[in-house]
C-alpha cells in the first residue's frame, strides 16, 4: 500500500458523508435548512475546531474577491467559513477521497457549491497553475506529509507574489516520541512531525518571508481538557469530530493532551508570505 493510500485510509473510513447525515439526524439537525454554523462541530476537523479557524482568519489579510487555496481541506468547513465571511472563493484539495465527496456534497447542501470547490489530490503536487492564489492555508495537515520541502515549494509556486501562507499543526516537541494513537496516526505510521524551528527553516529555504510563529499549545491543551471533562460527565455532543476519529477517539484526545503536557508535541500557528 502506498503512503498516500495509507494516510487516506486512516482519515476517511467508510462512507463519511452518510455518517455525517445519520449523526445530524440523531442530533436533530434538519439537512434541508442546514447552516455552516450547525456543521462546524464536525467539519472544522482540527484541534479546537471552529474557534481556531476564526482566530486564524482574524490573523490573515483576506480581501473580498480573493481566491484562496485550502491544502488538506478535509470536509471543507474552514473553506466554507472563509468564503462566506470574506465573500471570496476557495479551492480545496485533499488526499482523502471520501472527505472530498463529503466536502462537495456539504457545500451543495448549504448552497455554497459555487464559492467552494474541493478536489482530490496531494499537497506535494498541486494541480494548479503558477501564481493562481491570493493566499493559502493548511490546517493540521503537515503531520502526515513526508516531503515538506515539496509541499512548501508547491504552495510557493501557486501563490501570487505577496500572498500569504498560513499553517497550523502539531510540531514535534523537544522531548519527541508522541504517545499513540493521535489524530493523525494510530501507531506512528504515516506520521512526519517536525520541530517548529525546522519548519521555519524549510519555509525560509523555500523563499517565504516575514515568518511569524505563535505557540498554540496551551490553547489546544485547554480545548482537549474541556472535551475530556464533557465526556467524563457523559455530556459530549452527539454531533462532534468523534464520528470521524472512530472508536479510539477518547484515547486519541487523551494522548493529544498528554503529548503537549509532556512536550512530545509543540502545536504552532505560522503565517508567512511570498515576497512581492
Ligand atoms: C486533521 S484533518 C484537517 C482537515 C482540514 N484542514 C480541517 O482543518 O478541517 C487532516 C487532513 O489532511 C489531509 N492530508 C494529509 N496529507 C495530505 C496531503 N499530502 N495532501 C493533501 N491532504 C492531505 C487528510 O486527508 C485530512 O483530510
Amino acid at each position: 500500500m502506498t503512503d498516500a493510500q495509507e494516510i487516506s485510509d486512516h482519515w476517511g473510513k467508510g462512507d463519511v458523508y452518510s455518517r455525517i447525515l445519520e449523526t445530524m439526524e440523531l442530533a436533530g439537525i434538519d439537512p434541508n435548512s442546514l447552516t455552516i454554523e450547525q456543521l462546524a462541530p464536525v467539519d472544522h476537523f482540527h484541534a479546537r475546531g471552529f474557534p481556531a479557524t476564526v482566530e486564524l482568519a482574524d490573523a490573515l489579510p483576506i480581501r473580498e474577491g480573493d481566491t484562496l487555496v485550502d491544502i488538506g481541506c478535509g470536509l471543507g468547513g474552514p473553506a466554507r467559513y472563509l468564503a462566506k465571511r470574506f465573500n471570496c472563493r476557495v479551492e480545496g484539495i485533499d488526499i482523502t477521497a471520501p472527505f472530498i465527496e463529503a466536502a462537495n456534497k456539504l457545500s451543495a447542501l448549504v448552497g455554497m457549491a459555487d464559492g467552494v470547490r474541493c478536489q482530490h489530490g496531494d499537497g506535494q503536487k498541486l494541480p494548479y497553475e503558477d501564481e493562481t492564489f491570493d493566499g493559502g492555508y493548511t490546517q493540521h495537515v503537515l503531520m502526515n506529509v513526508p516531503d515538506r520541502n515539496a509541499f512548501f515549494a508547491e504552495a510557493f509556486r501557486v501563490l501570487k507574489p505577496g500572498a500569504f501562507l498560513a499553517l497550523t499543526e502539531h510540531g514535534l516537541g523537544e522531548v519527541g516520541e508522541p504517545h499513540h494513537p493521535v489524530p493523525w496516526s494510530e501507531d506512528g505510521r504515516g506520521a512526519y512531525l517536525m520541530r517548529p524551528s525546522d519548519t521555519v527553516e524549510a519555509l525560509r529555504t523555500t523563499g517565504f518571508v516575514n515568518i511569524d510563529v505563535t505557540d498554540t499549545g496551551e490553547k489546544y491543551l485547554q480545548g482537549y481538557k474541556a472535551a475530556m471533562a464533557l465526556a467524563e460527565k457523559g455530556e459530549a455532543p452527539v454531533f462532534g469530530t468523534h464520528i470521524l476519529l472512530g472508536e479510539l477517539a477518547p484515547q486519541i484526545v487523551q494522548n493529544a493532551a498528554r503529548n503537549i503536557e509532556e512536550r512530545r508535541t509543540q502545536p504552532v500557528q505560522i503565517v508567512c508570505y511570498k515576497p512581492e
